[in-house]
């Protein structure tokens, strides 16, 4: 080869590479890429003003139609927050190449009502396209559960940005099991940089909603394997527990978390001073860890101070995130088709 041939060569390999290089970064730059992003309250109130009030909208229209959707709904921040930040990892269906969170151990026949985040999605989609994540939507839906439900109200940081992928793995790694004891529960959190007042404050969701027998058979029957139940539950309470639950029953049946399970007040903390706990990881915020206790017994005789801790809880579950790509989903169930060709673009570097 003639040295003038190898010079143009080496020039159009060079302005291939650079041509690759700006085509690979200009949409990561125009996406703001990474979903560690600055959350800040009222981020839509210049772009879409509207967003807030539909999303609650949206909830309080999924409420009249089933009351527990309120509970299911709030449930959606932990175990979005907890595995990989809050980007709304948890709403990607599977893939051929995707094992999402859906299916995960904790997840799988037990959450519920996706399809009011999709609808709050369209109705947001159709006010302002493009704009608002599902990550935020979610944060927006739990918040708005919680108000409509009798609870405290809050502003909520916003501007998180959807997640690119799901992972099974990581949330049959994080999310914890109703069997857990406290000790545990207070090492999970820990993790998170949440203290015991925030675990405290936050199984307190649990003043709304249902669990099911499956959740529970084990400290009704057969308590850390003893052949006998768990020894901290009230009687009385056990006896209506064994009769909505039997062994070789449905699993599927429901039963209340505390006994006012769509009013969203310091009922739960009252009921685990008297030993009437639900899930064993409820019951042993009492019964199982003096430091844990302590907080239980203060919010069931001061249903104020529980408010205050569950929304500092609430806002500091919502600042969880972790760097990596995200996007503005069009449909929460699934990645944007121009991500999914800068994903593929990525790996070929
Ligand atoms: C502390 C550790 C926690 C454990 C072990 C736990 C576990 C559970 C379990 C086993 C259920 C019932 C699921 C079923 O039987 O299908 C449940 C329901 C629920 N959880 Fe938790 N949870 C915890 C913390 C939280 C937190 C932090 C929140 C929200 C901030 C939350 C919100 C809810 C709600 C609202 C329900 C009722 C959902 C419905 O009725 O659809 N939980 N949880």
């Amino acid at each position: 080869m003639f040295p003038v041939e190898r010079k143009n060569r080496r020039i159009m390999i060079i302005s291939f590479l650079a041509a690759s290089l700006v085509l690979y970064l200009c949409p990561l730059l125009l996406q703001q890429p990474f979903a560690a992003a600055q959350l800040r309250r009222g981020f839509y109130s210049g772009v879409c003003p509207e967003a807030q009030h539909v999303v609650r909208e949206t909830v309080r229209r999924a409420m009249a139609r089933d009351p527990r959707s309120a509970a299911s709904v709030m449930r959606l921040q932990f175990h979005d927050c907890f595995v990989n930040g809050c980007d709304a990892s948890l709403l990607l269906d599977d893939t051929p190449s995707m094992l999402g969170e859906k299916l995960s151990l904790s997840n799988i026949n037990s959450l519920r009502s996706y399809e009011v985040i999709d609808e709050a999605k369209e109705a947001v989609e159709r006010a302002c396209p493009g704009i608002v994540s599902c990550a935020d939507i979610i944060i927006m839906a739990a918040r708005d559960a919680v108000v409509l439900s009798g609870g405290p109200k809050w502003e909520v940081k916003l501007g998180r940005k959807d997640s690119l992928s799901a992972s099974q793995e990581a949330s049959d790694e994080i999310m914890p099991s109703p069997r857990a004891n406290a000790s545990s529960l207070v090492h999970l959190f820990e993790r998170f940089n949440l203290s015991i007042t925030d675990l405290v404050a936050l199984s307190g969701s649990h003043s709304i909603g249902m669990g099911r027998c499956f959740s529970i058979v084990f400290r009704l029957y057969n308590q850390s394997g003893t052949g006998r139940p768990d020894p901290h539950m009230d009687p009385r309470y056990r006896f209506k527990l064994d009769q909505l639950c039997p062994v070789n029953g449905d699993g599927n049946v429901t039963g209340g978390l505390d006994a006012t399970p769509t009013k969203f007040d310091n009922q739960y903390f009252k009921d685990l001073v008297r030993r009437r706990g639900f899930l064993n990881s409820d019951q042993t915020l009492y019964s199982g860890d003096g430091r844990t206790r302590e907080v239980v017994k203060r919010f069931s005789v001061n249903q104020d101070a529980f408010f205050t801790a569950f929304v500092e809880g609430m806002v500091k579950l919502g600042d969880l995130q972790v760097q990596q790509p995200g996007e503005i989903r069009k449909n929460c169930r699934e990645v944007n088709k121009q991500s999914e060709r800068m994903d593929r673009m990525r790996t070929r570097f």
